[in-house]
């Protein structure tokens, strides 16, 4: 840095002073000290960079072995056996489903408390209403079945040897839908020690449909008139057991 010329206002000071180049470094050396003084105060000291080097390595070669083995964090390795995982709210509603046995039997059951009172709840009746257990107006045919639960049972009926003469008002809308027809014949047809295990489809309930709808009368039936019912069987495919189908629908699930 070249001399500068003297301040004439500042007589006092030597010529051979460089007031301006002093002045310079003592401002350097003052806001150094006080950089240093700030960065100590955040705690922030300043890193050797090899350390950074290190730490970097360290974390590129952890994230690759993260990222390659990718069930290194999956779900089902850290969860307890027996456990469920909590179901995806996140996409389309799960379809409730399940095997056709358990999916008739619960809907079966639920039906059946309509008719418990009477024919009891472990369906071998009384004095007053007849057996559901053992009976051959259950076991033999849906179709029989379905006519007395549809339109009701009128005069003197004996079933599984247990004879009343009494009357039974329509216990189910002939309208039912045909998974719940299904699920009711399947469950009274495999409780109270009734074994028949034929699995209906909720499509085979249709064929008593169209059989109810030509009945001559609309009223009770009679023990002759299901006598009738008994020998007509239902056609088609029946449900292989195991069979997974949509607990509200009834469709099969592949
Ligand atoms: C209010 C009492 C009562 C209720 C509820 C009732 N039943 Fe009956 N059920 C009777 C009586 C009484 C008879 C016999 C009618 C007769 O004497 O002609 C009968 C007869 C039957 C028969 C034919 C005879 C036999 O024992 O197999 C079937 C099948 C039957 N009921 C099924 C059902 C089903 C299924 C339900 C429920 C959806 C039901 N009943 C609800 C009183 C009832």
């Amino acid at each position: 840095m070249s001399s500068q010329p003297i301040d004439p206002k500042k007589p006092d000071l030597e010529e051979s002073t460089n007031v301006a180049e002093q002045h310079a470094e003592v401002t350097r050396a003052s806001s150094a000290a006080s950089r240093e003084q700030q960065v100590r105060e955040n705690g922030l000291e300043p890193v050797s960079v090899w350390v950074f080097i290190t730490g970097s390595i360290i974390a590129v070669i952890a994230g690759s072995v993260l990222f390659s083995s990718n069930n290194l964090f999956a779900y089902n390795d850290f969860v307890k056996e027996g456990y469920i995982q909590a179901e995806d709210t996140t996409g389309p509603p799960p379809v409730p489903q399940g095997a056709v046995e358990a999916v008739y039997m619960a809907k079966g059951s639920a039906t059946y408390k309509k008719c418990m009172g009477c024919h009891q709840p472990d369906g071998k009746g009384n004095v007053n209403y007849p057996p559901l257990a053992a009976s051959e107006y259950v076991t033999e045919s849906p179709v029989a079945l379905l006519m007395a639960v549809v339109n009701g049972v009128k005069g003197p009926i004996t079933a599984a040897g247990v004879s009343v003469n009494s009357q039974m008002d329509s216990q189910l809308n002939k309208s039912t839908d045909n998974l719940e027809m299904a699920a009711l014949v399947y469950y009274l047809q495999n409780s109270f020690g009734n074994n028949v295990g034929k699995i209906y489809t909720p499509d085979q309930m249709q064929q008593f449909k169209d059989l109810n709808a030509k009945r001559a009368t609309e009223g009770y039936t009679t023990e002759a008139e299901l006598d009738e019912y008994r020998k007509i069987q239902v056609e088609g495919d029946f449900f292989e057991p195991g069979t997974v189908i949509n607990k509200k629908t009834g469709e099969v699930i592949e």
